[in-house]
């Protein structure tokens, strides 16, 4: 292929990215991208081991902001401070410290308590769409789910939900110099001031501030480290979800065999959430940045260099996996990257896999003939994200 790149996906050429990885895949798993200006790494056994590698750094938001122009490195400043100080952007020690603030909350006893909850807003949302037989699956049902149980998961007040409406994410802002969500990340900073005081003495009560608390005390975590990882959490946890619920709601109906497996043995729905992600992620790649010369996959990454982990094409490596392209339900690939890999493998995994096993079987169980009722996908313009911008769906109430 002609200048190998993943903006490539932008050509008519190609039907969706997986055609895309497959190409450029030929030319081997590991290939610089001059357009993006980046290592692109393609295959799922070189993504693991770099993964895994300590030269190869996430701490990548002050290079960027630093290469900007004047004008525009002044509008992203409050969107730079929001972004710096999360642990997706920090390296150790610091990383470990931050992932601290917030791991201890997201435990299996909080994924449990969190089951009923996920469950009744699933039905509720339900209750109101399938009588009708028609739905949009993003906007009438995944993307309320999710935004309610991020709203109580981040302990954001019902009177300011409306700041956590359509958040499209704030790294996509960053790294399309978009400056449009600076008034609402102004806002979230105000309405968390709120219960910065609550939070220090341990009389607050809402999840995020009875997760982090008990790390408050006596730890030096400034305000803006807090904020950014409490921002972190709506912003990693909401979209991602979202769409991963409308990815799989897709792939369910373009592979009948699969949906009426998946109808048949409802046991089978936290191995099916892990092959959803792994078929059709909505993250597709991570980056990192070289700390120092390293060797793989046949290339000399050099130190400095920019490096994009290419999660959604090591998802469909046949390498590793047989019959990539093909959704099943039964695989148990619950070694995909979907989540990342290594220090930052995803904190919130089990919490969407939880959300996303929920939605599909409940959405099975009330629902019948399902199908998609517009011809063409509308997907997000975007070679990072895989994001349906809407998904109009047909059933029958069961
Ligand atoms: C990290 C994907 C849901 C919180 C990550 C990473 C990926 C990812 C790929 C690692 C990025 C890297 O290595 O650079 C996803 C996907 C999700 C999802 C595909 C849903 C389908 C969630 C949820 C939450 C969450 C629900 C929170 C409630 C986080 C956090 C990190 C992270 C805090 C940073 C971990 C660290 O830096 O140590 N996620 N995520 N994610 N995710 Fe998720």
């Amino acid at each position: 292929m002609r200048s190998p790149s993943l903006l490539r996906l932008f050509d008519s050429e190609w039907s969706d990215p997986y055609e895309l990885y497959r190409a450029l895949r030929e030319a081997g798993p590991v290939q610089w991208d001059s357009w993006m200006r980046t290592w692109i790494v393609l295959g799922h056994a070189e993504i693991t081991t770099l993964s895994k590698d300590s030269r190869l750094s996430g701490a990548r938001i002050d290079s960027f902001y630093e290469q900007l122009p004047g004008a525009t490195k002044v509008g992203l400043a409050p969107l730079r401070d929001a972004l710096a100080d999360m642990m997706l952007f920090n390296e150790p020690p610091r990383h470990g410290e931050l992932r601290r603030l917030i791991r201890p909350g997201l435990t299996p006893r909080f994924i449990r308590e969190m089951r009923p909850v996920v469950e009744a807003t699933v039905n509720d949302l339900l209750d109101r769409a399938v009588p009708g037989g028609r739905m949009d699956v993003i906007h009438d049902f995944s993307e309320p789910l999710t935004r309610d149980v991020i709203r109580q998961l981040a302990g954001v007040d019902e009177r300011h939900s409306h700041l956590l409406e359509n958040w499209q994410g704030l790294l996509h802002e960053f790294f399309t110099q978009s400056q449009a969500e600076i008034p609402r990340i102004n806002a979230l900073r105000d309405s968390f001031a709120e219960g910065e005081r609550a939070r220090r003495d341990g009389t607050a009560t809402d999840l995020f501030s009875r997760m982090i608390s008990g790390q408050l005390d006596g730890a030096d975590y400034s305000e803006n480290e807090i904020f950014a990882n409490f921002l972190l959490l709506i912003d990693a946890g909401q979209a991602t979800t979202t769409h991963l619920i409308g990815n799989a709601v897709l792939a369910l109906i373009n592979s009948p065999d699969q949906l009426r497996i998946l109808r048949e043995d409802p046991a089978l729905g936290v191995g099916a959430a892990h092959e959803f992600l792994r078929f059709d992620s909505p993250v597709q790649f991570t980056s990192r940045v070289a700390l120092a010369d390293i060797e793989v996959g046949g290339q000399r990454i050099r130190a400095g260099e920019s490096v994009a982990l290419v999660l959604g094409s090591g998802n469909r490596d046949p390498l590793h996996y047989p019959d990539p392209d093909r959704l099943d339900v039964r695989r148990r690939a619950h070694d995909h990257l979907s989540f990342g890999y290594g220090i930052h493998y995803c904190l919130g995994a089990a919490l969407a896999v939880m959300e996303t096993e929920i939605a599909i079987a409940t959405l099975l169980r009330r629902t019948d003939d399902l199908q998609v009722a517009t011809p063409e996908q509308d997907w997000l313009d975007s070679a990072n994200f895989r994001f349906l911008r809407s998904l109009p769906i047909r059933f029958t109430p069961a």
